[in-house]
């Protein structure tokens, strides 16, 4: 196990602890985990963890969408979902704009990203799919989608936003949030 992955377990840990359903999304720089307790078993040089919450995390390969198992085609019709419904708030390629966390004249939050760099990875499937039906009415800004796609365009959207979450991210996204079902 890397100190990385550790890195960002301590990181998760910690975020969802504190993880509401529809708050401004949160994302902590990692605590003082820059400077590693020395462990002769695996030693790591400080630039590696400091480097972790970034964006520097390897990013989703044919093999390793492959070993997620998640279905091509599902990818391929979701990116259509995706481009048509959401693309117009989240960024063509849900990496939603530069000042996502800052907080609008109207209080409310520009879209997130839904690419693993912010909170959307945060949530099980099952809550991923009740927050796309159910949006978040009043200041949330994010429309309900119950009605107006099919299940299966649900289903497939969300399958295309987990392709994009970067290896590291989507572990730990299945090991702390998907098996145990808790967010
Ligand atoms: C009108 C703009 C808009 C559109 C269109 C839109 N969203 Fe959102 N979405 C938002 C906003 C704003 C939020 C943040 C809501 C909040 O903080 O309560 C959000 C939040 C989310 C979240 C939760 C993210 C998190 O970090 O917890 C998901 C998942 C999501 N949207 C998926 C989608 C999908 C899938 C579509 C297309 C089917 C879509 N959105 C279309 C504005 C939009």
């Amino acid at each position: 196990m890397s100190a990385r992955y550790l890195l960002l377990l301590g990181v998760v840990t910690g975020l969802v602890a504190g993880c509401g359903e529809s708050g401004p999304p949160a994302v902590t720089p990692p605590p003082s985990a820059a400077t590693p307790a020395p462990s002769p078993a695996a030693p790591t040089p400080s630039t590696a963890a400091s480097a972790a919450a970034d964006a520097a995390l390897p990013a989703p390969t044919p093999q390793s969408i492959a070993a997620r198992k998640l279905d091509p085609e599902k990818i391929k019709r979701g990116a259509t979902v995706y481009r048509a419904n959401c693309a117009s708030c989240h960024g063509l390629n849900a990496e939603a704009t530069p000042n996502w966390r800052e907080q609008g004249a109207d209080g409310r939050y520009p879209p997130p990203p839904l690419n693993g760099s912010a909170h959307d990875w945060h949530h099980s499937t099952a809550t991923l799919e009740k927050m796309i039906r159910e949006g978040s009415p009043g200041i949330g800004g994010m429309p309900a989608w119950d009605g107006k796609l099919t299940n299966q365009e649900i289903d497939d959207v969300i399958v295309w936003i987990k392709s994009l979450w970067p290896d590291e991210i989507y572990d730990i996204w299945y090991q702390e949030i998907e098996r145990k079902q808790k967010h």
